[in-house]
């Protein structure tokens, strides 16, 4: 079972101004690779915060959910640990896994050691303060895959998780 995590970053390395922030300011070339590298997967995992501000499941895609009391239509939420939810959705046939953040969703799995791959499109804003992809200490090794431009202004690094 692989599992990436996918993310857009300012070019002042936020994900968010703060945890309610809607993903709005993404350029539409990273939106259309999102969506085709998501419906590769078949899977999307996403934190409470994240998923209140979409407010529906992602289209031909199984929406995964980490909350502890909240309930989705068309939803499945879980408090699972990384690696569970992984043994569980390889049982059901599934390949690939999109981690889709947010900055508490992403360190969990980060931290559990289960992520293989990076997909990190950079925007170009700055929002000098906020949220960053990760919220405590890790100490992982990556090797730069590829670098790609999308469109005229973003940048997207494919990294691999090399321990
Ligand atoms: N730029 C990007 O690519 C990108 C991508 C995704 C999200 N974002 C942004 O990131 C922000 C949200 O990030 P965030 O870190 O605040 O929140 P988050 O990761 O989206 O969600 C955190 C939530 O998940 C719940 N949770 C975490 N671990 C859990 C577990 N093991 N079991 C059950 N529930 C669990 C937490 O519940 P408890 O509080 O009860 O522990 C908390 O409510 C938003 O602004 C969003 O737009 C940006």
């Amino acid at each position: 079972m692989k599992a990436f995590i996918i993310a857009a970053l300012t070019a002042d390395g936020f994900i968010a101004k703060s945890s309610q922030h809607l993903t709005d300011w993404t350029s539409k070339e990273d939106k259309h690779f999102f969506v085709e590298k998501t419906k590769q997967a078949g899977v999307v995992v996403f934190g409470q915060n994240t998923f209140e501000t979409i407010r529906k499941p992602l289209k031909d895609r199984l929406t995964i959910v980490y909350s502890k009391d909240k309930q989705y239509e068309g939803v499945e939420v879980t408090q699972k640990d990384p690696r569970e939810l992984l043994e569980d959705l390889e049982k059901r046939g599934y390949k690939e896994v999109a981690i889709c953040g947010g900055a508490t969703i992403y360190t969990m799995f980060m931290q559990a050691g289960v992520v293989d791959k990076l997909y990190l499109s950079v925007e170009p804003v700055f929002f000098g303060q906020g949220l960053t992809l990760f919220t405590k200490e890790l100490d992982k090794k990556l090797e730069l895959v590829s670098v790609q431009k999308l469109g005229d202004h973003t940048v997207l690094l494919e990294y691999i998780v090399t321990n």
